[in-house]
């Protein structure tokens, strides 16, 4: 990978090859530690991550990290609107790698008149120019939104935890520990490109429990944007209780569950992932599993997003498709801004 983000075009293999060097590629802008740690809760009443796709999915994964251990109520929003309950004590962070987003712009305006704590995370262009600069954290540009998911987690990680009174994650060490897990997690698992051909003319449905649910989701987002293909999303324990009557269909719909495991499941849910998997094989459907070596909820999170990030790029290789342009999101763009 080039040395300065800011000038590459980057392709999506590369920069998914160095997803883990992204994450320390920029620490969180100096003041805005202060600025949370200032504020961190009870004084603040709660935490708000707003953003659209790939610029919305590192405060879910927060979210889903931090739910456990906050203090106050956590909440994300992919949309105009804020919810009436993120008042001026709460804490409001937006994202948005270009800075151009429409529902991240609104969200944003009605925050900073609601009197909320604001901060955002962008390249700059029109989030950048209406926000505090001493809340604003600047990401390098150049890359794709979703590629950039490293370097804004950098930044919003830790910033939700300062604002949550807590000691704020060192990813540097983790980067050498997510390389070393990741070869082991490869000698394990199937090369990306193999389960890539197994997914390919399939629909994978990608199924994950408490903190794995956005990395389920962000795996569909990332096969929907890099390689133009259908995918989906489940959550368990929910999934059992209404998905799992459809599973008679998913041959003839060639669905293709893939379950992501974690060592972090009580025995509830590790009871729930192993029936779920004998009723699916019961039905002759054949089952894939991801599990990281991770030694923390972070690092699964992190090396499963990795590996599956890759998929979503060999996936796009084999269908022919360019894993680094949105076509749709920008005709769609162009539609709504009267431009077609
Ligand atoms: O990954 C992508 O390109 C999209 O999902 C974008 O993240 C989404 O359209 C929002 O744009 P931005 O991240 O620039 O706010």
């Amino acid at each position: 990978m080039k040395d300065n983000v800011d000038e590459a075009e980057e392709s999506m293999d590369s920069l998914v090859d160095s997803f883990f060097d992204l994450l320390v590629r920029k620490k969180l802008q100096g003041g805005i530690k202060e600025i949370a740690e200032e504020l961190a809760a009870p004084r603040i009443e709660g935490v708000c991550t707003v953003g659209m796709g790939g610029s919305s999915i590192v405060g879910q994964i927060g979210i889903a990290l931090l739910q456990d251990s906050s203090p106050v109520p956590l909440t994300f929003v992919r949309d105009y609107q804020l919810p009436m309950f993120v008042d001026e004590k709460w804490a409001v962070i937006c994202v948005s790698y270009s800075g151009t987003t429409e529902e991240t712009l609104s969200a944003y305006k009605t925050a900073d008149a609601r009197g909320c704590e604001l901060f955002s995370i962008t390249t700059g262009r029109k989030l950048g120019s209406i926000s505090d600069p001493r809340r604003t954290h600047i990401l390098p540009k150049g890359i794709q939104p979703r590629a950039a998911l490293p370097m804004i987690l950098a930044a919003v990680f830790p910033l939700m935890q300062c604002l949550l009174g807590q000691e704020p994650v060192n990813l540097d060490p983790l980067v050498k520990k997510l390389k070393v897990n990741r070869k082991r997690m490869l000698r394990r698992l199937r090369k990306p490109e193999e389960l890539a051909k197994i997914i390919d003319n399939k629909m994978p449905a990608f199924i994950g429990w408490r903190h794995l649910v956005p990395i389920a989701y962000r795996a569909k987002t990332q096969i929907n944007e890099n390689a133009k293909a259908p995918a989906y999303s489940l959550e368990l324990p929910e999934a059992n209780h209404n998905e799992i009557e459809a599973v008679s269909a998913y041959t003839s719909q060639s669905i293709l569950p893939i379950l992501l495991r974690s060592r972090y499941e009580d025995s509830q849910t590790e009871s729930r992932f192993q029936a779920t998997a004998k009723i699916l094989r019961g039905e002759g459907i054949n089952v894939e599993t991801i599990r990281a070596n991770g030694n923390s909820k972070l690092e699964e999170a992190l090396l499963i997003i990795q590996y599956l990030d890759e998929v979503s790029v060999k996936l796009a290789h084999i269908r022919g498709v360019n894993p680094m342009t949105v076509p749709q999101i920008s005709l769609l763009k162009d539609i709504l801004g009267g431009k077609r």
